[in-house]
C-alpha cells in the first residue's frame, strides 16, 4: 500500500482524471478528502469508494470561491488531522481567440484553473508544514508551455500554473514539500468530449482522428495521466521538485 493513511485531498473528483486518481489513491490506502463542484457526481464518487472500505469524506462547492478553498483544506484538518497530499486537478477549458474571450470566460477561467491552485495551496502549506513535509501536484497542460490555437484564457490559466508551481517548487523544498506539475496533451476525458459536441461534432469519430495526431497511436486515457500524478505525489519522486511534466506521447502542440 503506496499511500496507506495518507491524507490526499483532491479537487475535480468527479471529473474524468479526478475519478480516475480518486480511485487508484483509495487502492493504496489513502484517506481522501474529495472536491467537486458537481454535488451529485461527487456523492457518487466518495459512496462508491466507501463501499471499497476507503475512508473518504467530501466537501462540494465552487472553486471560484476563495471561503471554499479554505474549508476544503480546514475540512481535511477536522476528519483526519492533517494533508499529506494535495492535488489540484480540477479546471475548465473556455474556447476562444482574445476577441472572442469576454470578461466571465476570461475571470472563470483565471479563478477556477488558478486563483484556486493558489488559494489552495496557501491553506495547505502550513498543515503539510506541520506534518514535517508533503506533496502538491498541480494540473498544467502542454497548451500552458506551448500556447494552442484559441484558448488564449485556458491556455494564460494553465501558463500560470506552471510558473506557481516552479516557484513554490523552490520555496516550499526545505519545508520537504515537493511541488510539481503535469502538463497534458489531449486527454479521452468529458472536457474533451463535451468539447466536440459543443462543436457539432461526433466524440467518437473526433477521437479517432485525434489519435491519429499522437506518435503513440493515441490520445492519453486518464489512467496514463493519473499515474504520473501518483508517481510524482510518492516517495518514489522524493528528489523531484519544482518540475513541469509533460505526458504528450510524444505529439508536439501544432496549430
Ligand atoms: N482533457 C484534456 O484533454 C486535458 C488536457 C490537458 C490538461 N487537462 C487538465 O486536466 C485536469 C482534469 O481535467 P479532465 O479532463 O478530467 O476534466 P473534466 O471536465 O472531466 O473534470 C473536471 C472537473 O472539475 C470540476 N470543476 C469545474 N469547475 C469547477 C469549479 N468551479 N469548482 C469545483 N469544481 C469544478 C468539474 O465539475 C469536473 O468534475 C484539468 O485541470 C484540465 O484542465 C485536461
Amino acid at each position: 500500500m503506496q499511500f496507506e493513511q495518507k491524507v490526499v485531498v483532491i479537487t475535480g473528483a468527479a471529473g474524468g482524471v479526478g475519478q480516475v486518481l480518486a480511485r487508484q489513491f483509495a487502492a493504496q490506502g489513502a484517506r481522501l478528502m474529495l472536491s467537486d463542484l458537481n454535488h451529485d457526481s461527487l456523492v457518487s464518487v466518495a459512496e462508491s469508494l466507501r463501499e471499497t472500505g476507503c475512508e473518504v469524506s467530501y466537501l462540494a462547492g465552487n472553486l471560484r470561491e476563495r471561503n471554499y478553498c479554505e474549508q476544503l483544506i480546514a475540512h481535511a484538518v477536522t476528519e483526519f488531522g492533517g494533508v499529506d497530499i494535495l492535488l489540484n486537478n480540477a479546471g475548465i477549458i473556455p474556447r476562444g481567440t482574445i476577441e472572442e474571450t469576454t470578461d466571465d470566460m476570461w475571470f472563470t477561467a483565471m479563478d477556477v484553473n488558478l486563483n484556486a491552485v493558489f488559494f489552495l495551496c496557501r491553506a495547505a502549506i502550513p498543515v503539510m508544514k506541520q506534518r514535517g513535509g508533503g506533496a502538491i501536484v498541480n494540473t498544467s497542460s502542454v497548451w500552458g508551455t506551448y500556447p494552442g490555437p484559441a484558448h488564449v484564457a485556458y491556455c494564460t490559466s494553465k501558463g500560470a500554473v506552471a510558473a506557481l508551481t516552479k516557484n513554490l517548487g523552490r520555496d516550499c523544498a526545505p519545508d520537504q514539500i515537493r511541488v510539481n506539475a503535469v502538463c497534458p496533451h489531449e486527454i479521452n476525458t468529458p472536457m474533451i468530449r463535451t468539447g466536440f459536441e459543443r462543436r457539432g461534432l461526433d466524440p467518437e469519430q473526433a477521437i479517432e482522428a485525434l489519435n491519429k495526431t499522437v506518435p503513440l497511436g493515441r490520445i492519453a486515457e486518464p489512467e496514463d495521466i493519473a499515474d504520473v500524478i501518483m508517481f510524482l505525489a510518492s516517495d518514489q519522486a522524493r528528489y523531484i521538485a519544482g518540475e513541469t511534466v509533460e505526458v504528450t506521447g510524444a505529439k508536439p502542440v501544432s496549430g
